[in-house]
């Protein structure tokens, strides 16, 4: 059985994500195209033949190339030169639809980036200007996507390992005219620690990061102290940062590891109220049927 009940262990079982299907009304993206949070932004392509089964998706491995070409995310940007031992995420087998494929070689030239450790991104061309969020772990990006519908001026680096859900957000991007979403390859760490200069962020999302609750695994949970003074050299004067969960234990977690940060400050006594510009997502609603709890913490940079 999985350590992380969201998240199987490395090549323990595949994991078949339905990607490409018309969103369903739990990802707060009717299939009708109408948002019940934020803007309403048309869902991902609707399944092709099969686009969202056993048939027509492409199964892959993310030690081997699935764009040999170049055309699409490395499987491995960082290769050994920026390894992590410990890391937040899993490496895991992945089905990426066709539609999601097709995003990738279209869109991956433009609006991706392989975090390959080795350059400094420049945000303000990347983003032609807009101040930049960054937002780590967006899954199959349904949220990233509303929340760029909303706030078109902002521009989001949506950084994850997830195959399908990078494609899924391209796509999602491509179909509702948003021209600020940019997506980024791999670990987090590596993307804030060797490619984004000091100051140069708006803000940071971490929405639903993997709770990892066993005690043996607590030390692969993001939100820690190590990681959070790093990010916040990242951020600019005023920049805010938003996390949610729905595990009791994680939340506590980052209450005390933010709160200990000299630089950022609370906006709320403790955790706070769930803001309405927040959407609801995809691991966010598989809590909520759970009877899990959902907290959010709101704390800013200090000027
Ligand atoms: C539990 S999922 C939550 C996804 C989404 N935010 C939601 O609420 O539906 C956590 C995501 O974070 C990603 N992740 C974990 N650690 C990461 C890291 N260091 N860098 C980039 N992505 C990471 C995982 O690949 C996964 O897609």
């Amino acid at each position: 059985m999985s350590e992380n009940p969201r998240t199987p262990e490395s090549g323990s079982q595949e994991i078949s994500v339905p990607e490409g299907a018309a969103p369903s009304p739990a990802d707060g993206i009717p299939a009708d195209g109408t948002a019940s949070h934020g803007n309403a932004i048309d869902g991902a392509a609707a399944p092709e033949s099969g686009d969202a089964g056993a048939t027509g998706a492409t199964r892959i491995r993310r030690d081997g190339p699935m764009f040999p070409d170049g055309s699409g995310p490395a499987a491995d940007p960082a290769g050994d030169h920026h390894e992590r031992r410990i890391r937040s995420f899993q490496p895991r087998r992945s089905r990426v639809s066709p539609t999601q494929a097709a995003a990738l070689r279209r869109l991956w030239p433009v609006w991706g980036r392989d975090i390959d450790g080795l350059s400094r991104i420049d945000l303000d061309t990347f983003f032609d200007g807009r101040p930049v969020v960054l937002e780590i772990g967006f899954g199959m990006g349904e949220a990233t996507a509303q929340m760029a519908a909303a706030d078109p001026d902002t521009g989001i680096l949506a950084c994850d390992v997830h195959t399908p859900g990078q494609g899924n957000l391209l796509a999602l991007a491509e179909r509702n005219g948003l021209t600020n979403i940019r997506v980024a390859n791999g670990d987090a760490i590596i993307l804030l620690r060797e490619m984004l200069a000091p100051g140069s962020l708006a803000g940071l999302r971490v929405f639903f990061p993997d709770p990892w609750p066993k005690k043996r695994h607590h030390k692969r949970r993001l939100i820690q102290p190590d990681f959070i003074s790093l990010a916040t050299t990242r951020l600019a004067p005023g920049a805010l940062v938003h996390c949610a969960t729905d595990w009791e234990p994680y939340a506590e977690q980052m209450l005390a590891v933010l709160t200990a940060e000299p630089t950022l400050h609370n906006l709320y006594p403790d955790y706070a109220p769930r803001p309405a510009f927040r959407p609801l997502t995809k691991f966010e609603g598989q809590g909520l049927d759970k009877g899990h709890v959902v907290h959010d913490l709101m704390f800013r940079r200090g000027e």
